[in-house]
C-alpha cells in the first residue's frame, strides 16, 4: 500500500504547476508553493477533516466543481486545477471579511496587534479597507474578560479562529481553552483557574503566540 504521506501529486493553481503531498488541503498545497490565500481559522498541521472552515475567507475556485469552495476543507488531488483570483472568489472573500469586522471593534491604533494583525493583512490584500459597510457593526459587552491570571481576553477582537483552543490542545494534550456561549454570544473560555494551571499557562503561552488579532493580551502584572 502507498503511504499518502510520502506521495507527491501535481496541481495546476493559477495557470503554475505546482507539486504537494497527497492528503494536504488545497490550502496547505498553496501555501507550502508561495501561493496566498487569505485565510484565518487554518492552522498548519491541520487536515481538510480538521479545519474549522469557520472564517469562510479561504475560497478558491476548482474545475468540475459548480460553486467556490474552502481551499482548507478540500483535499488537493492530483491533476487539480484551482483558481484562487477569480471575481467570485473575491467577492466572497471580501464579503466574509466585511463579516469579521461588522463584529469587530476597529481601533487598530490601541490594539498591540497594529501592523501584525491578520486581519489587516487580509484587508490590506484584498485591498478592501477596514470598514464592514453595507453591514452594520455590533459589538459584544463586556469589552474585556481579564479573569485568566495571564492573559486578557477581548471578545470584540477575536475573530472565533479557535486556534488558540487548538494550538493549547496540541501542546497540552487537553486544552485549557474552548469556545463558549453561543451565535453572537460566543466567546473564547477557559477552565482550570487553580494556582497550578495559572504556572502551566505562565510557563506555555502559545495561545498568545497564535492569536491572529489582539484578542489575547498578557497581562502586565501577574494578575493576582
Ligand atoms: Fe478556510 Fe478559514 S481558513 S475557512
Amino acid at each position: 500500500m502507498t503511504d499518502a504521506s510520502t506521495t507527491t501529486i501535481t496541481l495546476t493553481v493559477d495557470d503554475r504547476t505546482i507539486q504537494a503531498q497527497a492528503g494536504s488541503s488545497v490550502l496547505a498545497a498553496c501555501l507550502a508553493a508561495d501561493i496566498y490565500i487569505p485565510h484565518l481559522c487554518w492552522m498548519e498541521g491541520d487536515t481538510p477533516d480538521e479545519a474549522p472552515a469557520s472564517c469562510r475567507l479561504c475560497f478558491v475556485e476548482i474545475e468540475g466543481f459548480k460553486d467556490p469552495v474552502t481551499a482548507c476543507t478540500v483535499v488537493a488531488e492530483n491533476g487539480m486545477t484551482v483558481r484562487t483570483d477569480t471575481e467570485a472568489v473575491r467577492d466572497l472573500q471580501k464579503t466574509a471579511l466585511k463579516l469579521l469586522f461588522s463584529v469587530h471593534r476597529v481601533d487598530c491604533k490601541n490594539c498591540p496587534a497594529n501592523k501584525a494583525c491578520a486581519l489587516q493583512g487580509i484587508a490590506k490584500f484584498l485591498k478592501a479597507g477596514l470598514t464592514c459597510k453595507p453591514f452594520e457593526r455590533t459589538l459584544k459587552e463586556p469589552e474585556m474578560d481579564s479573569r485568566h491570571p495571564v492573559f486578557d481576553y477581548y471578545p470584540n477582537r477575536c475573530v472565533l479562529c479557535g486556534i488558540c483552543v487548538r494550538v493549547c490542545g496540541r501542546r497540552n494534550g487537553q486544552s485549557r481553552l474552548s469556545f463558549a456561549g453561543r451565535g453572537f454570544e460566543t466567546v473564547v473560555g477557559y477552565f482550570g483557574s487553580d494556582a497550578a494551571s495559572a504556572e502551566d499557562c505562565r510557563n506555555c503561552k502559545a495561545c498568545l503566540e497564535a492569536c491572529p488579532t489582539g484578542a489575547l493580551v498578557e497581562k502586565t502584572t501577574d494578575g493576582g
